[in-house]
């Protein structure tokens, strides 16, 4: 039976080294020991954006991107979001199995009643200026809110992190929509206890004049469903910053503005307000065969197509194109969408997309929905922001119980200058002496 070893030779020295196999995996410090002379520091490996580096063991998301699988806590995407909602999802990933009954309504009226938020943040949201992208209010504003529960460190104390999720999970749509409503120069509009958690989110975003708002059901399913699909997906770039800021043991709100600066990029979360301007800009049917070109030629990406793990069809873009349908059934189609399907039509048949296997991800059809239910695009990344906010709490409580894991302080391969002596600025060359400054008067 063959050993779960590595057996490396090093030509350098003739030594071999017998390197354990666990898991499909080697421990990197493991690789430490192979030195050319004594003295040495040993082998490191070397992996820019960790695209072959598990940093973590995790047991919430599963992702196999060959095979276009994506399970929360081993149950598949399409099932939970056919039959379960958020709120129910989001205690699953937080807690690890589906609630009895009795849970999820405690779940569900602790999630309700932490809603609200101090009124001094209306006061400093009031400081951005009219047209601040609100995913940098979002930014400022989570991070702001450690301010407001400074027993948050207590990070160790299990209720205290029980605490916080609550607030986490329960403010991030207030934030949000205060942020759209400063944006617009509307009144806050406040939550409401009746709601569901997206019908309590169209209610502040939308509220008018009504007394009590009463959100459509098919854009409040909409919503419900589109929050499962953007609940956690394993080890991402917000996750992972997530996970490397809570490492210093940070409370997590100051650790999820750092998730929500990592998601604002245009790589990332960002995407799908980048996929509406791509559309925007590509106008037409007819004009996708000259953008398509582009791409190819390197100017400029297809922007909702693509992924690190998913090098098949994303599921979730595929749930997302269903139920495109079914909004727009209600609100009307968009000119956009057209363009959106040639653009796919062409791109999954085209070498250059088919030979780097990409397909459209998570961001490519959801920002239709979202312009079609009224939301600008500077909001997308937002909306992907407040159901994450599940994942990012669920990922940082597994970092900090995870007895392997510590503060994160990657090594680096240096490439800078050797040793060097200083040299005073009078001395160096150029330096202009005394001739080259005409004596004054
Ligand atoms: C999300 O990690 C997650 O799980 C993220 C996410 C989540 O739920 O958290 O799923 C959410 O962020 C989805 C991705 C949203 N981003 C976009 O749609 C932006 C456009 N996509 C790309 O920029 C890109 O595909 C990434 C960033 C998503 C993935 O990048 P990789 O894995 O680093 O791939 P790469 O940049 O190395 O590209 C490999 C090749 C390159 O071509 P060559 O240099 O080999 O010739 O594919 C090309 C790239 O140029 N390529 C694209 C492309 N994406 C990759 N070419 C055109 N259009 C694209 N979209």
């Amino acid at each position: 039976m063959p050993k779960d070893t590595l057996t490396i030779r090093d030509n350098r020295t003739g030594k071999t080294y017998e390197i354990p196999i666990q898991d499909e995996s080697i421990r990197a410090m493991d690789l430490r020991q192979i030195k050319s002379a004594e003295g040495d520091f040993g082998i490191v490996t070397y992996d820019p954006a960790l695209l072959n580096t598990a940093v973590c063991r995790s047991s919430i998301t599963f992702i196999d991107g060959d095979k276009s699988v994506l399970n929360y806590r081993g149950y598949p995407i399409e099932q939970l979001a056919e039959q379960s909602n958020f709120l129910e999802v989001a205690y699953l990933i937080v807690n690890g199995n589906l609630p009895s009954p009795k849970q999820y309504m405690k779940w569900e009226s602790e999630i309700t009643h932490h809603t609200m938020v101090h009124e001094n943040v209306k006061k400093f949201m009031d400081g951005f200026w009219h047209d601040a992208h609100p995913m940098g209010i979002l930014v400022g504003t989570v991070g702001a809110l450690s301010t407001f529960y400074p027993g948050a460190k207590d990070i160790f104390n299990p209720d205290c992190r029980r605490r916080q999720s609550h607030r986490l999970i329960a403010k991030m749509p207030t934030l949000a929509a205060f942020a759209y409503r400063h944006s617009c120069g509307m009144p806050y509009a406040y939550p409401d206890n009746d709601l569901s958690y997206a019908g309590n989110f169209l209610n502040m975003m939308f509220k008018m004049t009504e007394v009590k708002y009463k959100p459509d059901p098919v854009l409040e399913k909409a919503i419900d469903v589109l929050f499962i699909l953007h609940a956690d997906h394993e080890q991402n770039c917000s996750t992972s910053a997530m996970r490397v800021v809570g490492s210093s043991q940070v409370d997590p709100f100051s650790a999820m503005a750092a998730a929500v600066a990592a998601l604002y990029g245009p790589l990332h979360g960002g995407a799908n307000e980048e996929v509406l301007k791509m559309l925007g800009e590509i106008g037409s049917v007819s004009k996708v065969p000259e953008f398509i070109k582009k791409v190819k030629n390197g100017e400029g990406r297809l922007m909702g197509f693509g992924h690190r793990v998913y090098k098949s069809y994303d599921p979730r873009a595929r749930i997302i194109k269903h139920m495109a349908e079914q909004v727009f059934d209600v609100q009307g189609s968009s000119p956009m969408l057209e363009v959106a399907r040639e653009l796919e039509r062409i791109a999954l048949q085209d070498d250059y997309f088919v030979t780097r296997r990409l397909y459209p991800n998570i961001d490519f059809y959801s920002g239709l929905i979202y312009q079609s239910m009224g939301f600008p695009t500077s909001m997308y990344p937002v909306l992907f922001a407040i159901p994450r906010t599940a994942g990012w709490i669920a990922q940082w409580e597994e970092l900090i119980l995870d007895p392997e894991q510590k503060i994160s302080r990657p090594r680096q391969l240096y490439s800078g200058a050797a040793r060097r002596e200083y040299v005073p600025l009078a001395q160096r060359a150029g330096a202009r002496t005394p001739a080259d400054s005409p004596r004054p008067g």
